[in-house]
């Protein structure tokens, strides 16, 4: 049975303070969207819509940079839950399959939880409701179940006493087969006390209608919606507290934990070693026995196995360095491959550049990528001997087993195995260095005797 997702991300998130749409602030390195977006990908959603309203074309924007197939529709005004999933109905006119509705703004939903849902809803039942025991269940709607079945879900400002008290919660995720959900949600009115097209009222008309509804529940971290930075920041605490435990239970060696910064996609292989103030930013995989150094900042990049990082090195996007290669402290790789074993150890900035194996980049090292308009590549070849401070003007390439003189200007290629000076010659002048303090300081002893 094929899926599809539609996430509701069209609210105005005011709590947030922020001009940004609320589903496009940040959640460790991704808006919170992605987060959601990803839960569909993991349950292999055939189809994602995205349901947009304030900041509509940021939304757009950044749902296609996250994933290209991603469709969205948008609703001018939010008048509820149920009118926000019926602006899907156009779209999913030609999809017939069980469909998820998720919350952009809810994180932390698992693809399992998810999974859950399609299962139960392969048993028979045509809404399955995801609830969750609620330590406060406050303003949550609640679900109101009978032996197995959900009777209905109450939001509570329409709620009895007696219906308050109950603590099982909605969540807001919804799974059902998108024919059913869309001629339910069209039934759908908005004379409660908010005036708004509630889409908890689908389970009532589906029982009115003989069909069964009923819940599947999970932990409430997970229904954790975001709806202030406070609450923002304090999902960023509870995901870097989750991706900490996974990774040493993993294998992962590291002498402070709470101290690394883990992206929502980091992979770190077994015994890698993570010394600490780490921060990976998204795109970063780190394989088995690698190890990076204190107060190392990385994203979009692979490092392999063997490969010791740090301490205090950058790694941007596009950086991939190979099995047993050094990168030292203070060294900004871009878009470069660092061959097997090769070592950039000290002060270097390295970009759009391939360095081949076991080369050795000596201290200072530039490469100097760009022109002003464009980036231009820096080849150099395996086994080269880079001298310190050495100026790579690119395009250029050094050849394997060549090297540069400390200081050089490279702007011409160097053929393999030569020796490369591009400085100015040096001059000893004898005696000068005494001749030229002596008038110095005979000057300065004169302005001292006005
Ligand atoms: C909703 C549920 C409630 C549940 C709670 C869980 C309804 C009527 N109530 O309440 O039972 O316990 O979520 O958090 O569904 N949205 C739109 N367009 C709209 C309205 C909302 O896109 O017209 C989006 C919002 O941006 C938000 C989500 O839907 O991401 C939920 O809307 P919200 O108004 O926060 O619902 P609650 O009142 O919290
Ligand atoms: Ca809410």
């Amino acid at each position: 049975m094929p899926t599809a997702l539609i996430i509701l991300a069209a609210g105005i998130g005011s709590r947030m303070e922020s001009d940004l749409p609320k589903v496009l602030h940040k959640l460790a390195g991704a808006p919170l969207l992605a987060h959601a977006m990803r839960a569909g990908l993991a349950v292999e959603a055939e189809r994602i819509i995205v349901v947009a309203g304030h900041g509509a074309a940021a939304v757009e924007k950044a749902a296609q940079a996250i994933d290209a197939d991603v469709e969205i529709v948008v609703q001018d005004e939010q008048l509820g839950t149920a009118h926000a999933v019926n602006q899907a109905c156009a779209a999913l006119a030609d999809f017939d399959g069980d469909v998820i509705v998720l919350y952009g703004d809810t994180p932390f939903i698992r693809p399992d939880t998810l999974l859950d849902m399609l299962a139960k809803r392969a048993k028979g039942p045509a809404v399955v409701i995801l609830g969750f025991e609620a330590a406060n269940p406050g303003r949550y709607g609640r679900l109101i179940v009978n032996g197995g079945a959900l009777e209905a879900i109450v939001e509570a400002k329409e709620a009895t006493p007696e219906q308050l008290a109950v603590t099982l919660c909605n969540s807001g995720v919804v799974c059902a087969n998108s024919k059913q959900l869309f001629d339910l949600v069209a039934k759908v009115g908005n004379k409660n006390a908010a005036g708004e097209y509630y889409l908890t009222d689908i389970v009532e008309i589906a029982r009115a209608r003989g069909l069964a509804a009923t819940t599947v529940t999970c932990d409430e971290a997970e229904t954790l919606g975001i709806n202030s930075r406070g609450e923002l920041a304090a999902a960023e605490a509870a995901f870097q507290t989750r991706a900490r435990r996974e990774a040493v239970e993993n294998g992962v060696a590291m002498m402070a934990p709470e101290t690394v910064w883990f992206a929502y996609d980091t992979l770190i292989g077994r015994d890698a070693t993570l010394g600490p103030n780490v921060v990976f930013g998204p795109g970063v995989t780190v394989e088995s026995g690698a190890e990076i150094k204190a107060f190392s900042h990385l994203e979009g990049c692979h490092v392999s196995q063997g490969a010791v990082v740090g301490p205090f090195a950058r790694l941007r996007p596009g950086a991939e360095i190979a099995d047993n290669a050094r990168i030292g402290n203070f060294v900004e790789i871009k878009a470069a491959l660092i061959g097997e074993g090769a070592k950039v150890n000290h002060l270097s900035y390295i970009g759009d550049a391939e360095i081949g194996v076991d080369a050795n980049i000596g201290a200072g090292t530039i490469t100097c990528n760009y022109d002003g308009v464009m980036k231009h590549q820096t080849v150099i070849g395996a086994r080269a001997f880079i001298g310190s401070n050495t100026s790579l003007v690119a395009p250029v390439t050094v050849g394997r087993d060549a090297m540069t003189g400390s200081g050089s200007v490279i702007t011409q290629d160097v053929p393999a195995e030569a020796m490369a000076i591009g400085r100015s010659k040096q001059v000893n002048k004898p005696g000068l260095a005494v001749r030229l303090m002596d008038r110095l300081l005979t000057i300065k002893a004169n302005k001292l005797k006005g």
